[in-house]
């Protein structure tokens, strides 16, 4: 079977970004500014007034200590509490696409491969700008790409699964070299008015090339070993937009046209799946975990991390062995893995395995198992 490389990756970094200091003041300005515009109501017990946050709570719960963001000010703002991003006429490149150029021209360069190498384009990521046409097709046109692009959405494991379906094209003979990129503007889904997960995302984009092993001239590739993708129906992470919401006289102030979960059941459920997944993936192609180098795991809570980590090499992970990129970039969705295994390659020596793996919503999982070339 034709084997099939990641030989390029780049990430894409904000420039503003927030602390959880920050966070925790803006949000505290807010809970204040409430509380006292409703202290009769709350007073006479009709509503609940708002706790307020704390970072060590935050840093703690999660791991996080800072995130990057698109728009800074607009988050700060008491009265505000979301990004405010240009709105641009369609004749400007969309903000998702602009984005996704500035990584994938990081990863043509990581790949030494130029855009008339690339012959599709996958976008990735959790949150489209709009529902059409394709980002991707944008990407394609902006980056002056021939053959075909589209969008796919499998929440935070779409970067996984954009791998399995880029490698499976490559296989095929539909494809030859294959441009992925997840921007994702998570910051633009996040209720920064709900205390319970107004820490919880940062924005970014990765990207990535794969193409065939015959083909690469990279420096620095790993060869896809395998890969392996699990789903199962869950509504503990949940975000309700969509193109029904005027169909159905959704409010955009309603609670659940943003993110949404039940934080303690994700934790509790999803770290056995994901643990299981890579611990059967490695089985089906007969290795052990001692031949693990390097877990570049979902970066959503570093103790969910920890817990993987520990259950599938069978004793707690060293800090270079499972890195952590949580506490500079907070959940970046899709992009975490990504950004984990972008940053953090480049030190293994050839043959040497690693896993990088996706999960979240859906539920979804996404291992692929990866040897450095
Ligand atoms: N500051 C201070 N206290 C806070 C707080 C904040 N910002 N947010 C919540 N709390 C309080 C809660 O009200 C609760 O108080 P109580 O015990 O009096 O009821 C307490 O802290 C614990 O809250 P809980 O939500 O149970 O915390 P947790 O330990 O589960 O951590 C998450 C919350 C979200 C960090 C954690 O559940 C998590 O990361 N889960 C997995 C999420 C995940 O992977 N999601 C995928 C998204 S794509």
């Amino acid at each position: 079977m034709e084997q099939i490389v990641i030989s390029g990756t780049g990430v894409f970094t904000p420039e503003e970004s927030i602390t959880n200091e920050e966070l925790v003041e803006s949000y505290n300005k807010y809970a204040e500014n409430y509380n006292s515009r409703n202290k009769t109501d709350i007073d006479s017990g009709k509503i609940v007034a708002l706790d307020l946050s704390n970072e060590e709570f935050i840093f703690n719960a999660s791991g996080i200590k800072n995130r990057y963001v698109m728009d800074k000010k607009g988050i700060l703002d008491p009265e505000i509490m979301h990004p405010i991003l240009d709105k641009r006429s369609d004749d400007q490149p969309s903000i998702l696409a602009e984005m996704s150029i500035k990584a994938a021209r990081k990863a043509l360069d990581s790949a030494g491969k130029t855009t008339n190498d690339i012959d599709a384009v996958i976008t990735a990521c959790s949150n489209l700008e709009r529902a059409y046409p394709a980002v991707s097709i944008e990407v394609q046109e902006l980056l002056g790409i021939k053959g075909f692009a589209f969008d796919m959405n499998v929440a935070c494991s779409s970067a996984t699964f954009a791998i399995q379906a880029a490698a499976d094209m490559i296989r095929s003979g539909s494809a030859k070299t294959i441009l992925i990129v997840d921007p994702e503007i998570c910051s633009g889904h996040l209720d920064f008015k709900d205390r319970d997960c107004h820490f919880i995302f940062g924005d970014v984009c990765t990207a990535m090339i794969l193409e065939r092993k015959d083909a690469s001239e990279s420096k620095n590739s790993f060869q896809i070993v395998s890969t392996k993708c699990i789903t199962q129906f869950s509504n503990n992470i949940r975000n309700n937009f969509g193109f029904l919401n005027n169909a159905k006289k959704s409010s955009p102030l309603d609670r659940d046209l943003l993110f949404m979960q039940q934080g303690r059941k994700v934790f509790k459920e999803v770290v056995p799946m994901v643990s299981r997944l890579i611990i059967d993936h490695l089985s089906e192609e007969k290795m052990q975990s001692k031949e693990i180098k390097r877990l570049w795991l979902h970066q959503a809570n570093k103790s969910m991390n920890d817990l993987i980590g520990k259950k599938v090499l069978g004793r707690t992970p060293k800090e270079h062995e499972q890195p952590n990129i949580l506490q500079d970039y907070a959940n970046t969705s899709s992009a975490g893995s990504i950004i984990a295994f972008s940053l953090f390659n480049d030190d293994m020596n050839k043959n040497e395995i690693g896993v990088l793996c996706s999960f979240g919503a859906g539920y979804s999982a996404g291992s692929v198992i990866l040897r450095k070339i």
